[in-house]
């Protein structure tokens, strides 16, 4: 447990018991979450948990249904203008205008916020520079990677500097390459006191760059937490796991359930490590079996809540 030095940190975002219904079917059904100044974020959940359209509710494309929501100490069911005017937003489509160059791209979105011809165009070629796409300014959007056009949809989440930015699965379908160099890029605009939050399916992702997350399932929050605790406090420290047959099922269950928590999944056992535990005692009892032993992962926290794992 961290404790708070000094004051409180600012509440950037207050959702309480947010609904969305879509015609009958309930998409985001009672989440609440409060996201402080300069932390990332994160939303994890699988395909069709709820993710965007929380996300387009706090920015205006998606009415709320019921329940209470504040962005930058605004209501967003009655300023919804002036949130969009203050938030960077890299949809899950990059929504990038085929008609026209990577520059021009920037370009007409810092018209819409108001920027200056001669500004735009310094800030849009600093932004290109950064994301390394300057050799692209006067090329046409079919020319550019996934990864340069995810790279680019950041850069115009930037265009007027905000200081709240959100990432709908920023790295989805990216190469490990181009993941890791969004990675870095997002690490450095925190470092830089800018606040992330951001959906993702991929539990590394929200391991590796979110300071605190919920996870959701069906349009609800089953787990709420910085990522090591979550991992400590559901699963351990490491699994191991190991192929069993359906008639073995009983007799490594009772030879285990009294010193390891474990789970049973399909046709393997998984024992979670945790306190005092050796992973050596763990397989010394199951000696005979081939076994596995890895780190605990948000993957495993989602499986133990869900019975099923984020990527099925
Ligand atoms: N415009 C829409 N109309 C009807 N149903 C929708 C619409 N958008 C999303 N849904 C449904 O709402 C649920 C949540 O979708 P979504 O928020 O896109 O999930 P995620 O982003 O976590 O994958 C899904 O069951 C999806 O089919
Ligand atoms: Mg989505």
């Amino acid at each position: 447990m961290t404790t708070n030095q000094g004051a409180e940190k600012a509440k950037v975002i207050e959702a309480t018991n947010l609904v969305k219904n879509y015609g009958d079917r309930r998409a985001v059904d009672g989440i609440s979450f409060t996201v402080h100044a300069g932390e990332c974020f994160g939303l994890l959940g699988p395909n069709g948990a709820g993710k965007t359209t929380t996300f387009k509710m706090i920015y205006g494309s998606a009415q709320i249904t019921s329940g209470e929501l504040f962005v930058l100490g605004l209501n967003a069911k009655s300023h919804i203008q002036k949130i969009k005017s203050s938030i960077g937003v890299v949809p899950q489509e990059n929504g990038l205008d085929p008609d026209f160059t990577a520059l021009e791209n920037l370009q007409i979105y810092a018209n819409y916020f108001g920027i200056a011809e001669k500004a735009a165009r310094d800030r849009a070629m600093e932004l290109l520079s950064m994301m390394q796409l300057e050799d692209y300014a006067e090329k046409s959007i079919d020319t550019l990677s996934g990864g340069m056009k995810r790279r680019l949809t950041l850069a115009r989440a930037l265009i007027s500097k905000p200081k709240l930015i959100f990432l709908d699965e920023p790295t989805t379908g990216l190469d490990p390459q181009a993941r890791i160099w969004i990675w870095d890029e997002l690490r450095s605009l925190q470092k830089q006191g800018t606040t992330l939050f951001l959906t993702t399916h991929y539990m590394e992702e929200a391991e590796e760059l979110c300071d605190r997350l919920i996870i959701v399932n069906k349009g609800r929050t089953v787990a709420e937490g910085r990522p090591q605790e979550l991992i400590e406090s559901y699963v351990g420290r490491e699994v191991v796991e190991f192929e069993i047959g359906p008639k073995e099922v009983e007799y490594f269950v009772s030879k285990i359930k009294d010193r390891f928590a474990y789970q049973v999944m399909r046709n393997r056992l998984k024992l979670f490590v945790r306190g005092q535990q050796t992973t050596r005692d763990a397989i010394n009892e199951v000696s005979s079996q081939n076994v596995t032993m890895r780190k605990a992962s948000l993957n495993d926290v989602f499986l133990k809540i869900s019975g099923y794992e984020l990527n099925d």
